[in-house]
């Protein structure tokens, strides 16, 4: 009792109110939204759109409270440069976020089919400087939130749009375009109030997320520079793929000879059945009610599968977040957790086609952590294109490793694991960018110095 008061854990108090309510909170559901890019022409007109904008970003203390959409800001490096910030503050920086993700292509195993000379234009040539993101529960808010935003923008003629790409849950529930519920577990970040009903994990410091706060070490990461700048503030990985659904259908078909089979195939891939529910608490047949079950289909361990014969130590979710799995290569989990909140774009493929209609369709992946190019560098090369760290040699991740048609899967059983060859990349990559989310107070800050 002495000792457990003695090592007791205590929160930082977190200031909800300066950081932007998209890295904390969950987002609408359904939800509805656009992600917009925006280049900066002139500096001066800038800052005046930034003051005129910067009452609209929503914070995460009373996300809900005064308003029907949220409206989310980030700068990508040279945004931040065009904005005239001071030259100790640019330098401070960490230097793949000065390079950005494009020049770090090599680190990130972001080659071949995912090589930054076959992403779209958009995030081939320079100018994205702004990124706005605005999320709404209905079509309505988020049409009047997107007016207010354009209003804004046409007053300040040294600010152009560049890019505008609309977002939607492709499937109502939170299902990705390839039929699985996504969004369910990011990790519980002490004292921020959002509470993520895993009894087996502890609440992670605010620190590996939020700049100014202690982390895991007990002690702060680098961050820009004046800290008053960087306090409340995180890093944001944004990366654009398109998912190849009809591959991932026709795949599980050439494999698997029943339905049942081919839904089993799918589920080991990913970690847990369509419906959400984790292989681990129902091994043979999806549970659509535990799939849904927010305060259950995501409180468990590994602790009854330490063989992986219940989700494959491959699969997409176990890889990455193994939880408290035996890795070969040892690392502290912990470290390497992100908060996710990606978005879907794109329309639906008929359910189980296997033609492709070569339209776009896929995930704006967006997470954040306060060292996210290292985590993202680290999660790419271990991770998601390396197998060792669970014995599995260059086995890739099979729903967004770059597998290329050569790619492999182990799905341990009885009596010997079952191996399947030939899987193409489900996912390929084309864009992405790191950007700078500030604190609201350093936003205001940025447009008046
Ligand atoms: C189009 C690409 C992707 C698809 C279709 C996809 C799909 C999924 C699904 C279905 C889950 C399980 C449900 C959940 O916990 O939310 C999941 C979990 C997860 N994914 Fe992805 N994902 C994609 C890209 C990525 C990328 C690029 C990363 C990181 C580099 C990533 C990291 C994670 C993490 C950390 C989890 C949670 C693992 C856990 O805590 O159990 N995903 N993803």
């Amino acid at each position: 009792m002495f000792l457990k008061k003695l090592f007791k854990r205590t929160a930082e108090k977190i200031d909800l109110q300066d950081i932007q309510a998209i890295m904390l909170r969950d987002r609408p559901l359904p939800y509805h939204g656009v992600n917009v890019f925006l280049e900066i022409l002139d500096t001066v007109s800038a800052k005046a759109f930034l003051k005129e904008i910067v009452p609209y970003v929503t914070n995460a203390k009373n996300w809900w409270d005064n308003d029907d959409a949220w409206l989310a800001i980030a700068f990508t490096y040279e945004g931040l440069k065009k904005l005239g910030l001071p030259h100790s503050t640019m330098e401070s920086f960490p230097d793949a976020f000065k390079k950005g993700m494009a020049a770090h292509s090599e680190k990130l195993m972001d080659i071949n089919e995912n090589a930054p000379e076959k992403w779209d234009a958009v995030f081939k040539t320079k100018g994205n400087h702004i990124a706005v993101s605005i999320f709404a529960k209905d079509m309505d808010d988020l049409n009047s939130k997107k007016v207010l935003a354009l209003r804004v923008l046409k007053k300040h003629k040294g600010v152009k749009l560049r890019f505008q790409a609309d977002f939607d849950t492709p499937i109502e529930g939170n299902f990705n375009h390839f039929g699985f519920r996504d969004g369910i577990s990011n990790p519980e970040i002490e004292g921020s109030g959002a509470v993520q009903l895993n009894s087996k994990e502890r609440p992670i410091k605010a620190g590996e997320f939020i700049m100014g706060y202690v982390n895991e070490a007990g002690n702060h990461y680098p961050m820009p520079q004046p800290m008053e700048f960087a306090k409340n503030g995180t890093f944001v990985i944004f990366r654009k793929y398109h998912s190849h659904v009809a591959a991932f259908n026709k795949y599980l078909i050439q494999q698997a000879k029943s339905k049942d089979e081919q839904e089993l195939l799918a589920a080991k891939m990913v970690g847990r059945w369509r419906s959400g529910a984790p292989l681990n608490m129902c091994p043979f047949k999806d549970n659509a009610a535990l799939g849904a079950d927010t305060r259950k289909n995501n409180d468990f361990d590994f602790s009854n599968d330490q063989n992986g014969k219940l989700v494959p130590y491959s699969s997409h979710m176990r890889r990455m977040n193994p939880r408290d799995s035996k890795m070969a290569v040892m690392s502290d989990v912990n470290l390497h957790r992100i908060i996710r909140k990606g978005v879907g774009y794109g329309p639906v493929l008929p359910n189980g086609s296997t033609n492709d209609d070569g339209k776009e369709r896929g995930l704006y992946f967006i997470a954040f952590s306060a060292k996210a190019m290292e985590t993202l560098e680290f999660l790419q090369k271990e991770w998601v294109n390396n197998g060792n760290f669970v014995s599995l040699k260059n086995e890739k991740d099979p729903m967004i490793g770059l597998n290329e048609g050569k790619g492999t899967f182990t799905m341990p059983a009885d009596p010997l694991p079952k191996r399947y060859i030939g899987m193409p990349t489900f996912n390929t990559l084309k864009g992405g960018m790191y950007l700078f989310m500030p604190g609201i107070r350093a936003i205001k800050w940025m447009s008046e110095a």
